[in-house]
């Protein structure tokens, strides 16, 4: 820690000092007003105006991603509709009820945690509770949270309730994904779709709560933050606590990017190797030490892309502005690496959403390196190293010549168009006479090949002077039949990772 000089003893005292009353920033600066929360105005115009005309829905859906204040305004509604001035466009926060639903102890107004109350036996009990009067307050509400895990059952249950409300009962459904809420609920609900938090609401918020918390960051550090923060404020909130445990009172852009691990090429440039090298306990272990060190496996993987993206541009001849990622490209051919960029950055979308973020980046890590079974095959094919610059000695055959016509050809597609030569590194090809065929193990590929196939045969025209049809399939990959399945490496190494033994294998086609 060297490297920040002066302020390294008073971050020592931070760090020692910080947990002892330590709250996180996202609860300690939860909006206990309308006018508190930012960023969803017309959602709350639109709610203190109902409030005002005496028009109160009987449910409400609240919809948008993690982090926007979904949970925050069906609170602070709660309250403006329960509070003893009320219904009122804000709540008073400070009669007994305002404060118990703050504290979330009033017995009328209940949080449901959707995730672990999804059965239709418990959706009887609440329309049982529903029949009677409000314990004490104006209305019984239910705030029922990340909604779209409900069972239908529990759903169609609830749609009784939401048909023919009981007198002085609300419903308030907070949810990420609205897909999954079926039709006829949706149509009988209040929509309100709130919206992610723009980068300069988001500095503006970190400003004050870092003013707040006396907390000194320049104006590059809370950049950053927000930026990570996508949108979200409890994202961003929490990557602050996260600088803030390590660096104390005064943060620096510096600090922050060691924190988020944007300087931590080293550690990509292993990560990137041993999918080169597809070794996949390599890759298992290494994951398990970000794990250990508390690495946020989202900004794990964007930041993986990253160092991705800048291999592929060295291994294109452009220069990269990240540190390490050119001897690691050497390892890899351009096709190899399109095809590693393709894979990963079709996963991006799954592992922002995905539950076991950690998980999610294993499998998608394990499935780029299961490439170098690939490589074997395009090598045997062309005969020769794709790239001069890939180290290792793969020795050329200059006897098979329809191979090396064929090389040609994947070389001019590859310049003309990467993404489909990428593809087609991932095939195995065939020349014969005026035909060339792809076979693929992936019909992910085989169908953005056979959208191109125009293109390839006017290539192939060019290449070999006559007509040429090209043909795609798709086939089972012909080393997943050979082995026993407790062989397969990527079972061997969850196997390492997990421990158990394999009872029982299937293979998906
Ligand atoms: N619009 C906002 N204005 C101010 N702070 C916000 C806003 N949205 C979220 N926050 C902050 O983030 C924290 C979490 O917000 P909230 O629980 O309302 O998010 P959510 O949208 O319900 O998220 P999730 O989908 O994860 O349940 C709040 O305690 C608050 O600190
Ligand atoms: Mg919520
Ligand atoms: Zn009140």
């Amino acid at each position: 820690m060297t490297q920040f000089g002066l302020g390294s003893s008073e971050r020592v005292v931070a760090r020692i000092l910080a947990p002892m009353s330590y709250q996180a920033l996202a609860r300690k600066y939860r909006p206990q007003r309308f006018s508190d929360i930012i960023g969803q105005e017309t959602v709350v115009r639109t709610l203190q105006n109902a409030i005002e005309q005496n028009r109160i829905h009987h449910a409400y859906l609240f919809s948008g991603v993690r982090g926007i204040g979904k949970t925050t305004v069906a609170r602070i509604l709660a309250k403006a509709l329960n509070c003893v001035k009320g219904p009122a466009t804000e709540p008073d926060n400070v009669c007994t009820i305002c404060k118990e639903i703050t504290e979330g102890i009033d017995l009328d107004v209940r949080e449901i945690d959707a995730a672990t109350y999804t059965g239709v036996d418990s959706i009887r009990e609440l329309r049982d509770v529903t029949q009677f009067q409000p314990a004490r307050d104006r209305f019984r509400i239910f705030i029922i949270d990340e909604a779209h895990m409900l069972s239908q059952g529990a759903w169609n249950a609830l749609l009784k309730l939401i048909e023919e409300p009981p007198p002085h009962v609300i419903f308030m459904f907070a949810t990420t994904e609205m897909q999954k809420v079926p039709a006829t609920i949706l149509s009988r609900v209040q929509k309100f779709t709130l919206r992610k938090i723009t980068l300069d609401e988001l500095k503006a918020r970190l400003r004050q709560i870092a003013g707040a918390e006396s907390i000194e960051a320049d104006d590059a550090a809370l950049e950053i933050i927000a930026r990570r923060g996508e949108g979200s404020v409890r994202d961003a909130l929490s990557i602050l606590d996260q600088i803030i445990a390590f660096s104390g009172r005064s943060i620096t852009a510096a600090d922050v990017a060691t924190v988020l691990g944007l300087s931590d090429t080293n550690f990509f440039a292993r990560l990137m190797t041993l999918v080169g090298e597809g070794d996949h306990a390599g890759i298992l272990e290494a994951l398990q030490e970000a794990a250990e060190s508390g690495r946020d496996f989202k900004l794990l993987y964007r930041d993986l892309l990253n160092f991705v993206r800048n291999m592929l541009l060295i291994s294109a001849g452009g220069k990269a502005d990240v540190e390490g990622a050119e001897e690691v490209a050497r390892k890899f051919s351009y096709s190899e690496l399109l095809r590693i960029a393709n894979l990963l950055m079709r996963d991006d979308d799954v592992i922002t959403r995905a539950e076991h973020q950690r998980m999610a980046v294993e499998i998608a890590l394990l499935k780029a390196a299961t490439f170098p079974r690939l490589r074997a095959v395009e090598e045997a094919l062309s005969g020769s190293p794709v790239s001069e610059s890939r180290g290792g000695a793969v020795k050329t055959n200059p006897e098979t010549s329809q191979p090396r016509d064929l090389e040609t050809f994947l070389e001019r597609v590859q310049k003309a168009r990467p993404l489909i030569g990428g593809y087609l590194a991932n095939a195995q090809g065939s020349k014969k006479d005026n035909g060339i065929s792809f076979i693929f193990n992936d019909t992910y590929y085989a169908d953005a090949v056979t959208d191109a196939r125009d293109a390839l045969e006017s290539i192939a025209k060019e290449v070999y002077g006559a007509p040429v049809t090209i043909t795609v399939e798709t086939a089972a990959a012909p080393q997943a039949k050979k082995k026993p399945i407790g062989e397969d490496p990527v079972l061997k190494a969850f196997q390492k990772h997990l421990g158990g033994e394999v009872v029982e294998g299937r293979r998906s086609k």
